[in-house]
Order: C-alpha cells, then sequence, then structure tokens
C-alpha cells in the first residue's frame, strides 16, 4: 500500500505527478495557507510533507502526528521546522541548498542596482504623469560602480553576489562567522574578510546574506544602523527577523541611509507601515528565487527529498543526521 503525503501548498504538475508515483497525495492546490488546526489535521495520518516557509512545524504539530517520517521544505531556509523537536519525534527534515543560489544572487543586484538607481522610485513618477521632461539633477542616485559593497555571510548566495560585483568593478569586503579560504575568496570577487564593524563603515552598499536563528535575531538593528556610511545603500534579501525592521525604518527617514532594497520583512507577508511612507525603499515580496526555472527545481528537489526519505531514509538533503540514532 502507497504511503500517504501532504503537500502543503501549489506545486508544479509533473512534481505532483512524480509523487504520485510512489504516494497517495493529499495536496492543497488551491494555495491558501493552512491553519495550525487544519495543517495538523490533514497531517495526522500521513508519513510525509512537502512544505513552505509559512508552514510552521513545532512540537505541538509534530506530537499530533504520529505516523510522521518526513518534513520535506521547498526552501533552502528552515527557520519555520524546529529542528529538536523533528528529532525527538523521528521526523527527518530537508531543505533545498543549492538549486537557488544564483537566481537569489540575480535578485539581489536586481535590488541593489533598482536602489542605488532609484529604479522604482522613478517609474513611479513617470506612469503618475508628472515627468515634464530631462533635468540635470532628476533622481540623482548612487553609483554602484567603483564603490565598495559588502557582504554580511558569505554563504553559498553570498559568494555568488560578490562574483557578480566584479563586473562593477567594485571592492567587495564581508563579514562572516569564519574566513573563507583564499581560492573561495579569489572567485568571490577578490572579497577581503573584515570585522563588523569594519564592513558597517566601511560599505557603500551593504548586502546581508545570513540565514535566521535565535542568534541572528536582529543581527542588524539601530546600533548597526548608527556606524554605517553616511548615504549608504542597504540591501536585505535573505530572511525577516536578521535585521530590525523598526530601527531600519528610522535609520532611513532620518536620512543616515540613502535608501533600501528589501525582500524579506519581520513578521511577513505583514511589513513596517514605516516603509511604504519611503520612497526610496524598493520593496518586493519574497521573491529573490523566484524564477520559473528555480522554483521549478527547488519544488522538485524537496520531492526528491521525500521520496528518498520515505523509500531509503537517506534524503540527500536531511538537515537533522542525528535523527537516525534517535
Ligand atoms: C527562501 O526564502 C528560501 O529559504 O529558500
Amino acid at each position: 500500500m502507497k504511503q500517504k503525503i501532504l503537500v502543503t501548498r501549489e506545486v508544479f504538475d509533473d512534481v505532483l505527478d512524480y509523487l504520485e508515483g510512489y504516494f497517495k497525495v493529499d495536496s492543497n492546490q488551491s494555495d491558501n495557507l493552512l491553519d495550525a488546526e487544519t495543517l495538523a489535521a490533514r497531517l495526522a495520518d500521513k508519513a510525509g510533507a512537502m512544505t513552505t516557509i509559512a508552514d510552521r512545524i513545532d512540537s505541538k504539530l509534530l506530537r499530533q502526528c504520529p505516523d510522521l517520517k518526513a518534513i520535506c521544505n521547498i526552501a533552502v531556509g528552515f527557520n519555520n521546522i524546529d529542528l529538536a523537536a523533528c528529532t525527538s519525534t523521528g521526523v527527518m527534515a530537508t531543505n533545498t541548498p543549492g538549486v537557488l543560489d544564483d537566481s537569489t544572487a540575480d535578485f539581489t543586484w536586481a535590488l541593489i542596482l533598482a536602489t542605488a538607481r532609484r529604479v522604482t522610485e522613478s517609474e513611479r513618477y513617470l506612469r503618475a504623469g508628472q515627468w515634464q521632461g530631462w533635468k540635470l539633477k532628476q533622481f540623482l542616485g548612487t553609483d554602484v560602480h567603483h564603490a565598495t559593497l559588502g557582504i554580511l555571510g558569505m554563504g553559498r548566495v553570498g559568494q555568488k553576489v560578490a562574483r557578480r560585483a566584479l563586473g562593477f568593478d567594485m571592492k567587495v569586503i564581508y563579514h562572516n562567522s569564519r574566513r573563507l579560504p583564499q581560492e573561495i575568496e579569489h572567485d568571490a570577487g577578490n572579497a577581503t574578510c573584515v570585522s563588523l564593524d569594519e564592513l558597517l563603515s566601511r560599505s557603500d552598499i551593504l548586502t546581508v546574506h545570513t540565514p535566521y536563528s535565535q542568534a541572528t535575531h536582529h543581527l542588524i538593528g539601530a546600533a548597526e544602523f548608527a556606524k554605517m556610511k553616511p548615504g549608504a545603500i542597504f540591501i536585505h534579501a535573505s530572511r525577516g527577523g536578521v535585521v530590525d525592521d523598526a530601527a531600519l525604518v528610522a535609520a532611513l527617514q532620518s536620512g543616515k541611509l540613502a535608501g533600501a532594497g528589501l525582500d524579506v520583512y519581520e513578521g511577513e507577508p505583514n511589513l513596517n507601515p514605516g516603509f511604504l511612507t519611503l520612497d526610496q525603499v524598493v520593496l518586493t515580496p519574497h521573491i529573490a528565487s523566484s524564477s520559473e526555472a528555480t522554483r521549478h527545481n527547488m519544488a522538485m528537489l524537496a520531492a526528491k527529498n521525500l521520496v528518498a526519505a520515505l523509500t531509503t531514509g537517506n534524503p540527500p538533503n536531511l538537515l537533522n543526521p542525528e535523527v537516525r540514532g534517535a
């Protein structure tokens, strides 16, 4: 008899077809977020699930799902999953690393360029019929070329962002939990490792690529914004909560920062209303990895993790290998 699984949100048809080859699939193709109670009810008799970052997988939920053996997130980030609770209930958890690095780095550059050169702000002005003609001092922005790019978090995505900076003749500096080997620094735009304070004080453009955890909660807040270069540009496309959004709004309102490009927010899909009042902020709805090819690859990788988890017990992207001894 086929094992039962739940797909919590809409995925591509061929991904569902692939899963149906192995499992009896209950899928929420209507794509509305399942509340905690509904998620628990639909997961109660399932052996596995494909989840998204909006699905909260915590100990309360896991206790209600005795047959559950695998949670496969369609994301590289997994702060929606309580890994310790998964391990203690014998549930394998997986993510989708690697397949989204280039798309996320491309999008980070879209935010950098749009923010520094005021693309969305000037488009809004034009669309509103306000443009009266060319003016020398119209929408003066910040040059990206030859500027210093600071990268906080030099993992897979940070390194890809850094490589792309070479084309803009930028100086790349980074701060990371550990210094990278020299050959990786070389490939990553000849990046130089610096302290957090130096990163903050030297970056003309600072971009954050740090996963969210208790340790990175509000890693960047009022004290850090105060140390940044006046007129710097701030970019964030990693995870809401790494940045104190209220402090970012204040740094923008005071004019300390020239602008910000943001794809992620504390408490999303809600966002600090202050952002909406600021023209110098580019706001996108958590779409950095959202190219057709990449979102498809993420969903298929999650599906392959689920098949491997429930057929061999050995998914390629297992986040809690200690579950094997649990
Ligand atoms: C998206 O935010 C992801 O973590 O993949």
